[in-house]
């Protein structure tokens, strides 16, 4: 078989495979991801088994679904499932939900004892029952909340990446991410480096934000 014939399908089979050195490592602070793939995280989807069933076709890194804080620090069975990793899961990278800083702050803290390699916030996603609660992408509506959150997050995180998860606003009329960014970038405690690497503003982005030189850089 051909090289990369296996992964081949209709749609993309006349695209050329990647040339030796065409891309680089994906580097969030000091985590480096090869390939440079970051599976997108799926509530009900990239649990372990899914996460390893990936794997299995060349290791990025992969996102655990969404885990509730409040949930996860009182033990909840379920929780606790969902956000765990295999033995040999390496980058770990758990997205937390939570819209208590505290919360967010100590369920970051918890899982960076337990060695967990990347750590991402959900502040995008829209479904009405999250939004209604202010979580999510209504998170954004209140800067200094979002603030609250992220700055509680890097500082248990310690030098473990944490990036966020943002969509361009809670709808089309409420857009939030060009505001915030700034809100992020003033919210670093200790130095943060803040980047966003959407360039088209049709779908979620991704946020980064590090412990480290700060610098902030538009998309
Ligand atoms: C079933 C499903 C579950 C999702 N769960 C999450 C989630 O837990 N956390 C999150 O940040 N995004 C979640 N998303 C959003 C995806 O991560 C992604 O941003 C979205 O599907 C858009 O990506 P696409 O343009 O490649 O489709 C979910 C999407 C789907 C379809």
């Amino acid at each position: 078989m051909a090289a990369g014939a296996r992964f081949s399908s209709p749609e993309n089979q006349s695209v050329p495979l990647a040339a030796p050195g065409e891309f680089a490592s994906l580097c969030i602070g000091p985590l480096s991801v090869w390939p440079p793939v970051v599976l997108a995280p799926m509530a009900g989807v990239t649990n372990l088994p899914f996460r390893s069933l990936c794997r299995e076709y060349g290791a990025g890194l992969y996102v655990s679904e969404m885990i509730t804080a409040r949930a996860w620090l009182l033990g909840n069975r379920r929780t606790l499932l969902l956000a765990s990793s295999g033995v040999d899961e390496n980058p770990r990278s758990v997205q937390i939900y939570g819209t208590d800083p505290k919360d967010v702050g100590e369920m970051a803290r918890g899982l960076v004892e337990q060695g967990v390699h990347h750590l991402d916030l959900n502040f995008g996603c829209p479904v009405p029952k999250v939004t209604r609660l202010g979580g999510g992408s209504a998170v954004p509506l209140k800067p200094r909340l979002l603030a609250r959150i992220l700055r509680a997050t890097v500082k248990s995180a310690g030098a473990v990446p944490v990036t966020i998860k943002v969509r361009k606003g809670i709808d089309e009329t409420l857009t939030t991410c060009f505001d915030r960014r700034r809100s992020c970038t003033r919210a670093r405690p200790t130095g943060t480096r803040f980047e966003s690497s959407s360039r088209a503003l049709r779908s979620p982005c991704w946020a980064m934000a590090t412990s480290g030189r700060a610098s902030t850089r538009c998309a």
